[in-house]
């Protein structure tokens, strides 16, 4: 077992174990995983680096002594919100992740139904079965039920099906942007008019689409409004640390007004040391993640927002026509950055166990079993290497047994 060391080691001989450690990981910057990172050039990962280690120690807890923290986490969401069509009402702040904001949202949903409909029962999340299990994650820890309705062919979401599911227990519905086992867009508008018909929370979970959404639909993807233009949406999930391109751990929860804002935070000062408030679950937050977003964010501006995106969306269109080629079509219309693939003809568990043997981390989708990637600039020179490999790995498996399944893990 390992104990603490009795002497502590010096910091160079710490250096040589920590980069011996990760000589087996996988090879992120060959491109060879299909998620978890979000890579836009070594300069972006400088700006990101720098501004991180320049307010490492600081605390995002303590916004009263680190009035730069403050700032920079005021501007980000301004810029957040300015990018997603909100106006002088609506609100927001910066939270660790795609799953603390997810959580968030639906504690302050649910506290607003508890206070406007005394009685009701246990609170109700109703979404589609392509929503991401941060809702059912936070639906367990906060004692809600969630619902779960069926895809159209097109793999979105059925705004009729989630409108026939709402109940006098619903406390919010759901709409993703994009989903992501296919990286489709829901219909947002739709949504959120069957959630207004009923006086429910709309949340939308663009944790993946927040920050790439908006530059794709500027250079002419078909994406239906999503954000606080479409009338009913009530929050919205975005992830800076995922096509924002910052330093992980940090995400915007974004609000239709002070009311709906209001409800992300929590007071308390029933022990001797007074008030305590925050608008995070979490309470410590690393300096250094607020001050990466401002960074980055500014680094970038929209021009490089657009020029990546570019990029990220021409590796999608060059994956989508290479896997269709070897007889594995896209599932649905995605317009961003996931796309998922596969076809009954092929054993996609056992070509991907041969892409496995050959380097590749494989992403799996199980409804309709396939491959599934979360593109970044990291695939963009692999692309032709991967599409090779996997027309070895498909000539070399035979077609699938009747009944073979696909197990994916996250
Ligand atoms: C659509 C969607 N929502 C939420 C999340 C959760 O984000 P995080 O892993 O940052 O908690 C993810 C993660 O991939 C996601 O794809």
């Amino acid at each position: 077992m390992t104990s603490l060391p009795k002497e502590g080691i010096a910091w160079p001989e710490l250096q040589l174990q920590l980069q011996d450690a990760g000589k087996h990981d996988a090879d992120w910057r060959g491109g060879r995983v299909p998620m978890f990172i979000h890579y836009a050039g070594d300069d972006v990962l400088e700006v990101a680096k720098q501004a991180y280690l320049m307010y490492f120690s600081e605390n995002g807890l303590g916004l009263r002594a680190f009035g730069s923290l403050a700032r920079f986490e005021s501007d980000v969401v301004r810029m957040a919100l300015t990018l997603m069509h909100g106006d002088d009402a609506t609100r927001g702040a910066m939270t660790t992740g795609g799953t603390e904001s997810i959580f968030l949202a639906v504690k302050a949903a649910r506290d607003q139904a508890k206070q406007r409909r005394p009685g009701m029962g246990t609170p109700q999340i109703v979404m589609a079965s392509s929503a991401h299990p941060a809702f059912d994650k936070a639906a367990h820890f906060m004692g809600l039920q969630v619902v779960r309705t069926p895809l159209r062919a097109d793999f979105t979401a059925d705004p009729a099906a989630i409108a026939a599911a709402i109940t006098g227990d619903t406390v919010m519905v759901v709409g993703s942007v994009p989903a992501f086992p296919h990286g489709v867009v829901d219909p947002i508008t739709e949504i959120a008019a069957a959630a207004a018909a009923h006086g429910v929370w709309m949340h939308v979970d663009a944790c993946v689409g927040g920050y790439i959404a908006p530059f794709a639909k500027k250079l002419g993807a078909d994406i239906p409004d999503w954000d606080f233009a479409v009338p009913g949406v009530t929050s919205i999930s975005a992830d800076l640390h995922k096509y924002g391109y910052t330093a992980k751990g940090a995400s915007t929860l974004l609000f239709r007004d002070e009311e709906s804002f209001a409800g992300m935070g929590w007071y308390f000062d029933g022990w001797p040391r007074g008030q305590y408030f925050t608008h995070t679950l979490v309470g410590t937050r690393a300096g250094g993640a607020i001050a990466a977003a401002w960074a980055v964010m500014n680094y970038l501006g929209e021009a490089g927002y657009r020029r990546i995106t570019q990029r990220v969306l021409d590796t999608r269109r060059a994956l989508q026509a290479g896997t269709a080629k070897l007889g594995l079509p896209t599932f649905g219309d995605p317009q961003l950055s996931i796309l998922a693939y596969g076809s009954a003809g092929i054993d996609t568990a056992a070509v991907g166990a041969r892409m496995t043997a050959r380097g590749w981390v494989v992403g799996h989708v199980t409804e309709p079993p396939g491959f599934h990637h979360m593109l970044n600039l990291t695939h963009e020179p692999v692309a032709g290497r991967y599409l090779d490999d996997l027309a070895t790995c498909i000539a070399e498996t035979p077609p699938p047994q009747r009944g073979a399944t696909v197990t994916a893990r996250y």
